[in-house]
């Protein structure tokens, strides 16, 4: 049966009619004879407050003996004006009816705040809380502004390929996807083994992105973007990096990389709008959550801004945009980098830029969201356009304050003969991206996209400080329980 929602009700009048509600108990408690019970549905950060008068005589103790913290329960009453200032109504209970008893000894939440890291092992359990309630209406409300996004400006949603052939990012950091027996896989004569049986033929692996399939896409629908799930099989332990992250891929044929960054910060401001002006109740807990969380911190850790007032700085202010040659000499003569602060001292061209680096740019130097642009072909992927300079390619990482890297992206190397140069000396292999290059030769075009790791977004949007955190069942380096 249906009832309405919590969220709802806390927005209908006082009336006699009955109502009824089904939810789990957050918490109970008395006062002399009347009990508290603080409802959650989920539909809303807001809890309602259903009120026993135990004088009545309607209900009793043993009637309530259930009803404790976790218990699934259905309510009937009706809507009384309520005395709190919390909320306008209460329920004002004339029956109370146990779904799903939860034994108190055993439910491991209690009301009182729990750390991330205890929240973990209990995922099954952590959508109750009030931060992973917020957390996840919010990554709802953020997929829906993303589709909003592009459905608005005429861009199609292509679904790319999980299982692949290919590596778009040319790492080698990928999951294998095979049905060969592990213990006796056939060999060839060499001693290796012969892909050429397993399932497809081929050597397959779960996709690290969908961008080469999508820049197939663009050259014929013209704007198109991807949001799947994408794998990396890097052993990197950090609060920055899951195995499995979802990520959104807009590709826009005849777009240069200046229309690529515009469409970034235009596309990051939109969602960060998208929050402020739709996800106002959990903003506004995740705030308060996000300033009890830097007074633990020490003062230099501590950032200047609360999350509110980060994003409405985000939403204000023109990002920066700088060359990566430009961002070096800044780093250069930096005072971490002469006084020895940085873990990776910066002393020369062509060094791969790390995290420390690109917060120090953006927390400290322009303090603003920052986009770095042509970075040395080194130090980023076969496919970027190379510039007039021979040197460098046309990259774009959009940095954040308090993530670093948020989006990566680039215009596309579009000449067919410059590509087949680039991959030979980059020693990728082009057998299994032959079509990959095949389109170069029909009807090519200059186009270019950009990836955004949502979980990474998620956590800017959310002042989450662990990846973990923002997605329910997070796959990380020794860890896929749930
Ligand atoms: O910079 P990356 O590797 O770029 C690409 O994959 C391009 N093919 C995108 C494109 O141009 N279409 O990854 C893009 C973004 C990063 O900026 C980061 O936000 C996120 O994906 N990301 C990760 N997020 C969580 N865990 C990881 N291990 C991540 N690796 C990248
Ligand atoms: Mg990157």
């Amino acid at each position: 049966m249906m009832t309405p929602t919590i969220a709802r009700l806390l927005q209908m009048p006082p009336s006699a009619d009955p109502v009824e509600v089904q939810a789990w108990v957050r918490t109970k408690r008395s006062s002399k004879n009347v009990v508290f019970i603080a409802l959650n549905d989920g539909s809303t950060m807001r809890n309602l407050q259903a009120v026993v008068n135990l004088d009545d005589g309607t209900i009793t103790e043993a009637d309530l003996a259930e009803v404790t913290t976790g218990a699934a329960v259905r309510l009937k009453g009706n809507l009384i004006p309520s005395p709190g200032s919390e909320q306008a109504v209460e329920l004002k209970t004339c029956a109370v009816h146990v779904l799903g008893p939860a034994d108190p000894e055993a439910y491991p939440l209690q009301p009182k705040k729990h750390s991330f890291e205890f929240l973990r092992e209990k995922a099954h359990l952590r959508f109750r809380t009030n931060v992973f309630g917020a957390v996840f209406r919010m990554r709802h409300a953020m997929t829906y502004a993303i589709h909003t996004f592009f459905h608005e400006r005429g861009f199609y949603n292509i679904h790319t390929p999980i299982v692949t052939a290919s590596d778009c990012e040319g790492a080698g950091a990928m999951f294998r996807v095979s049905t060969l027996d592990p213990k006796a896989p056939p060999l060839l004569p060499d001693g290796s083994i012969d892909w050429s049986q397993d399932f497809f033929g081929r050597s397959t692996n779960l996709t690290v992105s969908g961008q080469l399939e999508a820049e197939l896409a663009a050259m014929a629908l013209g704007k198109v973007y991807t949001f799947g799930p994408t794998f990396r099989a890097e052993n990197s332990n950090t609060s920055r990096h899951a195995a499995e992250f979802w990520m959104i891929e807009p590709e826009v044929a005849f777009a240069d990389l200046n229309d690529n960054a515009d469409l970034a910060e235009e596309f990051l401001k939109f969602l960060v709008k998208w929050a402020l002006d739709h996800c106002k109740d959990d903003l506004e807990f995740l705030n308060k959550r996000f300033e009890e969380e830097e007074k633990t911190k020490k003062q230099e850790e501590r950032s200047e801004f609360n999350l509110l007032d980060k994003l409405r700085f985000v939403l204000d202010n023109k990002f920066e945009r700088l060359t990566y040659t430009e961002a070096i000499e800044i780093l250069k003569n930096s005072p971490p980098n002469k006084k020895k602060k940085f873990q990776y001292p910066v002393d020369r061209w062509g060094i791969d830029l790390q995290s420390e680096h690109e917060r120090y740019l953006v927390e400290k130097h322009f303090k603003k969201p920052t986009i770095l642009t042509d970075y040395p072909k080194e130090i980023k992927a076969f496919y970027m356009r190379l510039n007039e300079d021979g040197k460098t390619v046309r990259a774009m990482d959009v940095l954040a304050p308090g993530i670093g890297e948020i989006i990566g992206g680039s215009q596309r190397e579009e000449r067919y003969e410059v590509l087949k140069r680039k991959c030979e000396e980059m020693k990728v292999p082009t057998e299994s991206i032959w079509w990959y290059l095949e389109i170069r030769r029909f009807g090519t075009a200059v186009h270019s996209g950009f990836g955004l790791g949502f979980e990474r977004f998620l956590m800017f949007v959310t002042g989450i400080g662990n990846i973990r955190d923002v997605q329910p069942f997070p796959r990380t380096p020794k860890s896929a329980e749930f």
